[in-house]
């Protein structure tokens, strides 16, 4: 069958790349090997553990109430009705998108898809062939070499499907999903240790958030074994006992692995035809286009940070490219990145380091939330920092913007614009912001980075 555009795979990378085809009127087709649409992002990743991160919310702050002069305690979760309500959102989402998809004339076709060359990609023994094609496989959870993932050693998809609220969990991996989890079993009032191969706790962001964060899952709770790895990891009768490399052993109801993502493109057809890979990852010039000839790669199969919104922004970039509109494609350091754990931690543009090594001289400031109405009344502690390129005789633009606290990836919009628009920090600390928010923190940290601060500022 012939269409203008063939995509494979249907999370946010495929499915933004052909309804944004759809949209200027290219023939289109989706090829899925789930039985539904949506990917990682809407059934086993972002959707359901930020769901579940509510839930934790809502058990903070029932345990909290007191302290508010609510009568309320907490008393357990109901993992059934939990998963209930994580699926009527996943269902909402995904009737919302087959609608989308069905709206701008999509065919849609279920089965593994794999590529023959010449733009072809053949489901069962059906043929597809595109003027132009998207691979949009996505990623899956790395597994390490010996340990194998079952009922109590599990992976970010089966903790999402866990039918019980563990009461002692080891989390391997200190990153994002790592972090997460630990956030959220914690609230369900689990003992939870995690285990990190590096110094530090998200070791992709600032030190100064991984500081933030460690100090505040200290007060949780929450140990933090940094510069450990795990040597084995036994499933037993009724858990799973972890043998750090030190000699340690901690026991547990569970285990998660959480040590990265690997891109999937192996089995596909992909290098069989030519498509060239670099560590699993499919290699693209800068306009997301592979070395053969029409044939486009997106999202998490493409090297950089590994972003549901760097999927859609990638998917809708390359349906324009292919429309022929010459669109504008964002940097990878221009992605806002949250990690929605309590506290919640969000970033985007360079770190510190990275802007002293772009830009030689660079000035920072640090706002404590401690100074924030809005995050006193909350009670939330954690802070703004912020990065300017230059110093204060020679100031630039902002370059970088590190925030940790509860809610504040309610700011990183206007982060992003300040970052994304190369805004000087003089300019964003003379816009009004509303009193009382926390969005006044980042006002204010703006000013105190262009040497006028209003209020004490750490
Ligand atoms: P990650 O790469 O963010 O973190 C994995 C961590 O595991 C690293 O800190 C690494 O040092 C550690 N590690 C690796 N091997 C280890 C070992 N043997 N022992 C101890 N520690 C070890 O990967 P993660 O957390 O699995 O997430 C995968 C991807 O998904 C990331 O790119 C992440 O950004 C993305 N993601 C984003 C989310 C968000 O935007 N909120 C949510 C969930 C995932």
């Amino acid at each position: 069958m012939a269409f203008d555009l063939v995509v494979i795979g249907s999370g946010p990378g495929g499915y933004s790349a052909a309804v944004r085809a759809g949209q200027y009127g290219l023939r289109t087709a989706i090829l899925e090997k789930d039985p539904k649409l949506g990917g990682t992002c809407l059934h086993v990743g972002c959707i359901p553990t930020k769901a579940l991160l509510h839930v934790a919310e809502i058990a903070d702050a029932a345990r909290a109430g007191s302290m508010f002069g609510v009568d309320t305690s907490f008393n357990g979760v109901d993992i059934p009705s939990v998963r209930k309500y994580q699926h009527g959102t996943i269902d909402r989402l995904y009737t919302g998108l087959q609608s989308l998809v069905k709206q701008h004339r999509i065919t849609v076709v279920e089965g593994l898809g794999t590529y023959r060359g010449d733009r072809t990609i053949t489901v069962a023994e059906t043929a597809y062939t595109g003027d132009a094609g998207v691979l949009a496989t996505g990623s899956y959870p790395r597994s390490l070499p010996g340990i194998e993932t079952g009922k109590r050693i599990l992976t970010s998809n089966e903790a999402l499907s866990l039918d019980m609220a563990p009461h002692k969990v080891v989390v391997l991996g200190g990153g994002v999903i790592g972090v997460e989890f630990a956030s959220i079993w914690a609230s369900f009032g689990a003992q939870v240790t995690i285990v990190e191969a590096l110094p530090r706790l998200i070791a992709t962001e600032d030190p100064w958030s991984s500081k933030q964060l460690e100090r505040a899952f200290k007060k949780r709770g929450i140990t933090v074994l940094t510069n450990a790895r795990m040597a084995s990891a036994k499933e037993t009768a009724h858990g799973v006992t972890v043998e750090i490399t030190d000699g340690d052993t901690l026991d547990a109801d569970v285990l998660l692995v959480a040590v990265g993502r690997n891109p999937r493109s192996a089995d596909l057809g992909f290098e069989e035809h030519g498509i060239r890979l670099d560590h699993g990852f499919v290699s693209t010039d800068e306009r997301l286009h592979t070395n053969v000839e029409g044939v486009y790669a997106v999202g998490d199969l493409v090297a950089g940070p590994q972003l549901a919104h760097r999927g859609f922004q990638h998917g809708i970039f390359v349906a324009e490219e292919i429309a022929g509109l010459a669109p504008l494609r964002l940097p990878d350091h221009q992605f806002p990145r949250v990690t929605y754990s309590h506290p919640e931690v969000a970033s985007v543009g360079l770190d510190e380091h990275a802007a002293k090594q772009r830009y030689g001289d660079v000035s920072t400031a640090v706002y404590d939330l401690g100074g924030n109405a809005r995050s006193q009344i909350l009670q939330t502690s954690g802070g703004i920092k912020v990065i300017r390129a230059g110093t204060p005789s020679s100031a630039g633009p902002v370059v970088g913007i590190h925030m940790v606290g509860d809610r504040v990836s309610e700011l990183i919009g206007e982060a992003q614009l300040a970052v994304a628009w190369e805004a000087l920090p003089e300019e964003i600390g003379h816009f009004i912001h509303a009193q009382p928010t926390q969005n006044e923190a980042l006002g204010e940290a703006m000013r105190a980075l262009a040497g006028t601060p209003l209020h004490a500022h750490g």
